[in-house]
């Protein structure tokens, strides 16, 4: 799809539909939207008074203009109450304004900035928001379709700005938008590939096209390079498995001369079918999605080199299956990891921690000063947080908080949870320096906790997000299946690092 803007009236630009907003309890509408008004012989004031919910949050009401402004029909865009409007509902009421106008198999949709009139909102951060709604708003994942709704596509998107003095504003919300929400896109597509597809070394595959698009360094250890490095509790979860684990390693120096090297490090479990302490198989489907963490990093990645703020990031992705075989790990078993810690393995299903145990030290071996971890951790945050929030632990006050920052920026949503040492003794061995399961009680912050023992003093962020990766129906800017979740916050972290 392709994104201009243009300084003109909404009445005289040309297209197949023209979305409009209206808030809720609006009778005589204003701006962009009391211009079209006008010029249908205020047909939309009418509308309201037939059907007052017009103006409620994300209700979408097709008008046709039958020639009398440029636009063949409008979408009078819902924003619900004036007071409430955000830059995330501004996203996804795009979202669902973009999918009605491609249902309506419009080719040319043209839009003004929503909340940037009225709505009080800062034009810049409005116009991304618009464009990351509309771009993760369509998106489809149709690779496995053998009929493909081609030419059900938007082909152009028009955003239209009649105040001159906001329109280099808007161009550079365009530009941040649109990278953001491609990036986003494509980690959701990383995400909805199947296992049989997406396997370690497809990952690796992955991050290559992304090294080589954007000239990120790239270096991939092996089997034997994690053998070399005592990586015992990465070895350990991939040793069931017949698929060749791999540990990506993407490197972006937008400030060379700086020390400071911040790691993400992202869980990139291709397929969890839990190993010998297998998974119920109801569900265990979804377990493709175990490498979301992982794939947020890549696509983060992916963004992070096009913009190239002045930051140094790593990206760290260990890669491997989770499987039952007779080569497998076993309950019982005790592991020692790269760091020199041993673990008791009772539970082969508590394996993102294992992973990213080694994962965490290797990154602090590379130099990083700073982590972050993102990983579909655990089922106790999908009870307690839902698809909603993400969990959140640190042992590093103000970096968490400037990590939260740039996370309410992107609109994503994140809850931290306490890291207090008392939940410790729920992951001490008798026999081994940790074990891998703390058993129910407090389950997302005893595995963050575990993953902590690795980062040990150096500032370190965890985010679980088993809840938030992926949604089980169309939810605003989110299609059914992976959301992506994660990418925006870790740009825009780069981002805000950058300008400090
Ligand atoms: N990948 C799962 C967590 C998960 C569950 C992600 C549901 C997305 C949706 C993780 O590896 C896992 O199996 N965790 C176990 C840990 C337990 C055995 C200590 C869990 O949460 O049940
Ligand atoms: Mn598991
Ligand atoms: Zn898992």
């Amino acid at each position: 799809m392709n994104i201009e803007v243009i300084n003109g009236s909404v009445t005289d630009v040309l297209c197949d539909t023209l979305i409009v907003n209206l808030f809720k309890n609006v009778t005589a509408p204003g701006g962009a939207t009391g211009a079209v008004d006008k010029a249908l012989n205020c047909h939309i004031r009418k509308i309201i008074r037939d059907n007052p919910g017009c103006g409620k949050f994300g209700e979408t009401t097709v008008v046709h203009t039958f020639g009398a402004i440029g636009a063949k029909r409008i979408i009078i865009l819902g924003l619900g109450k004036k007071g409430e409007l955000s830059l995330d509902k501004v996203r996804a009421s795009t979202a669902i304004a973009m999918r009605t106008a491609r249902k309506l198999r419009s080719k040319t949709v043209a839009t003004i900035v929503h909340g940037a009139g009225s709505g009080d909102l800062e034009s810049r951060q409005a116009a991304q928001a618009v464009v990351e709604g509309a771009i993760m708003g369509l998106y489809k994942f149709d690779y496995y379709k053998t009929t493909r709704e081609e030419n059900n596509k938007i082909d152009n998107l028009i955003i239209v700005e009649n105040d001159k003095t906001k329109l280099a504003a808007i161009k550079e919300g365009l530009y941040f938008g649109k990278i953001f929400a491609e990036s986003v896109n494509y980690g959701r597509d990383l995400i909805n590939h199947p296992a049989m597809y997406m396997t370690p070394t497809k990952m690796s595959e992955h991050a290559g096209d992304i090294a080589n698009k954007y000239g990120l360094e790239l270096s991939v250890l092996e089997k034997k390079d994690m053998l070399k490095h005592g990586m015992g509790a990465l070895l350990a979860v991939a040793q069931g498995s017949s698929e060749a684990p791999k540990l990506i390693v993407l490197k972006y120096q937008g400030d060379p001369l700086q020390q400071e090297m911040i790691a993400y490090v992202g869980k990139g479990i291709t397929f969890d079918s839990g190993g010998i302490s297998l998974k119920p198989s109801q569900s265990m489907d979804e377990m493709k999605r175990d490498m979301a963490g992982g794939g947020a990093v890549l696509a983060a990645m992916l963004a992070i080199s096009q913009i190239k703020p002045k930051v140094n990031v790593i990206a760290v992705v260990p890669c491997t299956e989770n499987m039952p075989s007779g080569t497998a790990c076993k309950p019982g078993d005790i592991v020692t990891s790269m760091s020199g810690k041993t673990i008791e393995v009772l539970n082969t299903d508590a394996e993102g921690r294992l992973i990213l145990a080694d994962a965490i030290t290797y990154a602090k071996k590379l130099g990083a000063t700073k982590l972050i971890d993102i990983a579909t951790l655990t089922g106790a945050c999908v009870v307690g947080l839902g698809d909603v929030y993400s969990g959140v632990l640190t042992n590093d006050r103000e970096w968490c908080q400037t990590m939260l920052n740039a996370a309410q920026q992107a609109g994503e949503k994140m809850w931290e949870l306490p890291n207090d040492k008392e939940y410790l003794e729920q992951i001490k061995s008798s026999i081994a320096d940790l074990k891998n399961s703390g058993g129910r009680p407090a389950g997302t912050i005893t595995a963050g906790m575990f993953i902590g023992q690795f980062a040990d003093k150096t500032p370190w962020i965890h985010i679980d997000i088993a809840g938030t990766s992926d949604v089980d129906k169309d939810k605003g800017y989110n299609l059914k299946g992976g959301t992506g979740v994660g990418v925006r916050t870790l740009i825009q972290l780069a981002v805000n690092l950058g300008q400090l």
